[in-house]
């Protein structure tokens, strides 16, 4: 992306505890430790309210086990921030899920937008066989909170390979449903009380 201001990457050692199967990432390590499996490259021209970021993410096709890449996911900090993704190359899905716990999948396809609602935490699947690039725009004082998820010990849901390369969602027997005094902050209602 040209005039860029940032950009990250994540490494395959980075996402360690991600995936079911830690025997398969474990194995995996040997030829994939280093390797850059996504990355992201944005425009961010401040934080302040109002302005936007913007950029773009590509991830690598895979496998950990059966569970299909993942990005590590998370809620806006301030989580009535929405966010929209454009499909650019490559078959991937969009995993959402409400602090209650309802789970909704989004696919993103080229030339296909997705619209990640206020509220709701996100992570990106690559489910094809080729990188998986992604537009996405959010507002420049969202901030994001990776840490929603390993407290509930990952997403509702994985996504694994059916069987016929296609894909399906199986629950994570690790995750825990989220308490009520949980669920309020991460709505901001606990902020909101405070202050009042
Ligand atoms: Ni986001």
């Amino acid at each position: 992306m040209s005039a860029a201001t940032g950009a990250y990457q994540k490494r395959f050692r980075d996402l360690a505890g991600l995936y079911a199967d830690e025997a398969a990432f474990s194995a995996m390590r040997e030829n994939w430790n280093d390797t850059v499996v996504y990355e992201v490259s944005e425009f961010r021209p401040n934080e302040r309210s109002g302005d936007l970021i913007f950029g773009t993410t590509r991830m690598l096709p895979g496998k950990v086990g059966d569970e299909y890449f993942v990005t590590r996911g998370h809620i806006h900090r301030q989580s009535d921030r929405p966010e929209i993704y454009y499909g650019q190359k490559g078959s991937g899905l969009m995993l959402l899920e409400s602090p209650e716990g309802e789970v909704r999948i989004v696919a993103i396809d080229a030339r296909t937008v997705c619209y990640v609602p206020p509220y709701w935490i996100h992570r990106s699947v690559n489910i094809g066989g080729e990188e998986l690039v992604m537009l996405f725009c959010y507002p420049a004082d969202s901030g994001q909170d990776y840490d929603c998820i390993a407290k509930a010990g990952g997403m509702r849901v994985r996504i694994v390979d059916d069987g016929e390369g296609g894909w399906k969602q199986v629950d994570n027997s690790s995750w825990r449903k989220r308490d009520a005094a949980t669920i309020a902050a991460l709505y901001g209602l606990e902020k909101k009380e405070k202050s009042a």
